[in-house]
């Protein structure tokens, strides 16, 4: 089937449907994604959405904090978009009757989180901001906007004058469609589940970034993977996020024999800026100890996070016991497809928006709760650019493919293998022998351009996919020989000089610095 249309989305998280929302009042708008429609990531975000939104709290506070927990190495102009535009996002969708949690007095409840100088998480049904959010801009969108749900985007089409004109993608029948839009949005979201312990939903395999590669576009920031200190885990398995909202409520990371872990390693203890709780968890297991939170002075917690209250029961943990059983996992990438606030990247005509753009705004290591406001804010200013500034397509003449195809050639890991090597060599903790043992692993960049992807089938695409990406994730790290944020190398020390304000950037198959 071949459809010609004005705008498709790739995705349907947050910043998917935030952008579908808006854009469906100017354009026809079609969603293409993989799974069913609450399958993303973002219906699982618990915590909430950073926002100053009262009068104790200021706008430079969050862009510091956002600064402070990224290691300085942001694109300060984006930052400063994410945080004011953030607000007026914000407040928009509240006006517009998203629900929030409130206090009994009608203010809006502001949680705390890690590396947060105050108060500022606006969440919704406790612990279920996410799911909530996803669920209202369903609700709300318009109807003209056509979604595809189980249909896997595989290659993105270019023209002679290298403007993306299109995708191609693959139905649950292994059928092909071929869209031409006048822009391509990429909303795919993360790589989590690049790794054996994730947050995310079990296909976040970094495809938008993939898709990205092999068109030539410019993407940044690889090395910087964020793991959340504390996934649930029980019987050696993680079983979802405990989130940092918990710690924010007051609860601890305790050791086996109720000892704290993080009392004394640094000023802001049990909410130090993720990348450091991550490490200090990891570490704590690395010895052999299993490792809590102790949630036993938490008032109420079955009413103040239902969701975590219900994932620790399908998993036979009872919170009257006072504490619960995790591990870290895997939970953002900082980097992605190189993006500015309206989501253009470096192929005129492609956007990119959400978690698998890289617009500077996380640093080396995002803040709790950006993620969302990222969804939301850049997704309104991309859609606001587009309406304003859009233009009409003409050319839809796809440029000749002309790569030699042999899928053959090269081989690729088992999925689960290839998540317990990444776990193991490009996890919390890298150093250069088990980087370089992992690039060697995978593929060359040259093999990825020449697989014929149309007769493939989905799996075997996401599998190519999952490679693509964690071979930009193992360069980028290997290359990076410092620790910055949530790129920790054993075998070099904290924030060099040489690194600072430097980036390691993918463009047509090339890795430079
Ligand atoms: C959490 O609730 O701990 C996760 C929120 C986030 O990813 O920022």
């Amino acid at each position: 089937m071949i459809i010609e249309t004005d705008i498709v989305i790739i995705g349907s998280g947050v910043a998917a449907l935030q952008s579908a929302k808006a854009l469906s009042k100017n354009f026809n708008v079609h969603i293409i994604t993989k799974a069913e429609i609450t399958n993303g990531s973002s219906y699982k975000a618990q915590g909430g959405i950073a926002a100053v939104m009262s009068s104790d709290d200021q706008t430079q506070l969050h862009i510091n904090d956002t600064l402070v927990a990224g290691e300085h190495h942001h694109s300060l102009e984006n930052v400063k978009t994410l945080v004011e535009e953030g607000k007026n996002a914000i407040h928009q969708l509240i006006d517009e009757h998203f629900p929030v949690d409130r206090k009994d007095n009608g203010d809006i409840s502001l949680g705390l989180e890690g590396a947060h100088s105050m108060p500022r998480i606006v969440h919704s049904g406790g612990d279920a901001t996410g799911k909530v959010l996803i669920d209202y801009l369903l609700k709300v969108l318009p109807k003209n906007v056509q979604i595809h749900d189980f249909e896997m985007a595989f290659e993105l089409i270019l023209n002679n004058h290298s403007e993306c004109i299109g995708v191609k993608t693959k139905t649950s029948n292994d059928d092909i469609n071929t869209y031409f839009a006048s822009y391509i949005i990429l909303a795919t979201g993360g790589a989590g589940a690049l790794y054996a312990s994730t947050s995310n939903s079990p296909n976040s395999f970094g495809d938008g970034i993939a898709l990205a590669f092999l068109a030539g576009a410019k993407i940044s920031d690889m090395e910087f993977i964020q793991f959340h200190p504390s996934l649930l885990y029980v019987k050696g398995l993680s079983r979802g996020l405990v989130s940092e909202a918990v710690r924010g409520a007051g609860g601890q990371f305790v050791d086996e024999n109720g000892q704290k872990i993080m009392e004394g390693k640094h000023p802001l203890g049990d909410l130090a800026p993720r990348h450091i709780t991550a490490f200090e968890m990891y570490k704590e297991r690395a010895k052999g100890n299993e490792v809590y939170i102790d949630i036993s002075m938490i008032d109420h917690f079955e009413e103040q996070f239902p969701t975590i209250t219900q994932l620790c029961k399908d998993n036979g943990v009872s919170i009257t016991e006072g504490r619960i059983p995790i591990a870290p996992g895997s939970h953002f990438i900082m980097g992605g497809v190189v993006a500015d606030s309206f989501g253009r990247t470096s192929i005129p005509r492609l956007l990119a928006v959400g978690e698998v753009a890289c617009t500077g705004v996380h640093g080396a290591n995002r803040l709790a709760s950006n993620s969302l406001l990222e969804g939301i804010t850049f997704g309104k200013l991309m859609a606001e650019h587009l309406i304003q500034n859009g233009t009409r397509q003409k050319n839809f003449q796809p440029v000749k493919n002309i790569t030699s195809f042999n899928v053959k050639s090269f081989t690729l890991l088992p999925i689960e293998e290839l998540q317990n090597e990444m776990l193991a060599k490009s996890g919390i903790l890298r150093d250069s022998e088990g980087l370089q043992e992992l690039i060697h692993q995978l593929p060359s960049f040259e093999q990825f351009f020449k697989v014929d992807f149309d007769n493939l089938k989905q799996e075997k695409i996401e599998q190519i996919f999952m490679h693509i990406t964690s071979s930009l994730i193992a360069n980028a790290a290997f290359v990076r020989t410092e620790s910055r944020g949530a790129h920790i190398r054993k075998d070099y020390g904290d924030l060099s000089n040489d690194w600072q304000n430097k980036w390691i950037v993918f463009e047509n198959g090339k890795m430079n610095v």
